[in-house]
């Protein structure tokens, strides 16, 4: 299966790839876990990446376009992949699929991780991650068995630099402006001056409804039902 998940920060996407990845056999690429990678190890790639990130913005599409097209050569990747966090743009979308047409593969499903914005602040400042194996825990909602420790480990949890309130908001701006619009009179709107000056698709969530390929979850409920419902979308 070619999978990708689409949801605003702290939807739960990075909480339900490693389920998915194992019962399906597929590669997990989220963008962002790449990209922190490079950023501490302080490759040319994470330079370029780090002030952006640290502010909540996006990284330029051809920086995670080329990272994209790197990870899917890797042939772990070649029975399928999920793609967790990318495409972000429409520009990313429409690389995609010119690298997935040059291996005559399509996406199959769209998940979109659909969510209040309102719920997102207390799941973002709650993480907290163990950065070797990218276990992710929550103070309230999944919490460690002692305090600041990881389960398997026994080492120490840290926080995202970007998990804070504030960066949180210009993360939502982002995801809101490029891939999914915050409401349904605004994008009708904009939608109108679109197709009046014949321009193409502005967010990647349209760009993909277009094809046929979303499914909608909930992702407000309990991880558990979460995973529920991608396993019968999955199986459908
Ligand atoms: P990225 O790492 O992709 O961050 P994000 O999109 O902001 O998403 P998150 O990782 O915050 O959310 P998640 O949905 O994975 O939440 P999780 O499952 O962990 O990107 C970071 C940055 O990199 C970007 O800002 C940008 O700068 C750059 N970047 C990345 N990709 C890019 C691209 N394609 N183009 C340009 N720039 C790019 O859950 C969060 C918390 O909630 C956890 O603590 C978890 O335990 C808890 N939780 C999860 N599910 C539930 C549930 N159902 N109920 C209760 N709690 C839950
Ligand atoms: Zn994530």
């Amino acid at each position: 299966k070619r999978l990708i998940l689409i949801g605003p920060p702290g939807s739960g996407k990075g909480t339900q790839s490693p389920i998915i990845k194992d019962e399906y056999c597929l590669c997990h690429l989220a963008t962002g876990d790449m990209l922190r990678a490079a950023v501490a190890a302080k490759t040319p790639l994470g330079i370029k990446a780090k002030e952006a990130m640290e502010k909540g913005e996006l990284v330029t599409d051809d920086l995670v376009v080329g990272i994209i097209d790197e990870a899917m050569k890797k042939p772990s990747c070649q029975k399928g992949f999920i793609l967790d966090g990318f495409p972000r743009t429409v520009t990313q979308a429409e690389k995609l699929d010119e690298m997935l047409q040059k291996q005559g593969a399509k996406i199959d499903k769209v998940l979109n991780f659909a969510i209040d914005d309102a719920i997102l602040e207390e799941r973002i400042t709650g993480r907290w991650i163990h950065p070797s194996s990218g276990r992710t825990y929550h103070t309230k909602f999944a919490p460690p068995k002692v305090p600041g420790t990881d389960d398997v480990t026994g080492e120490p949890l840290i926080q995202r630099k970007d998990d804070t309130a504030a960066v949180l908001k210009s993360r939502l701006e982002a995801f809101h402006k490029q891939t999914e619009p915050v409401c349904l009179l605004l994008s009708i709107h904009v939608k109108m001056m679109h197709f009046l000056l014949k321009k193409s698709q502005l967010w990647v969530i349209d760009y993909y409804k277009k094809k046929g390929a979303v499914a909608e979850l909930h992702a407000e409920k309990s991880p558990k039902e979460v995973t529920t419902e991608v396993q019968k979308v999955l199986s459908s």
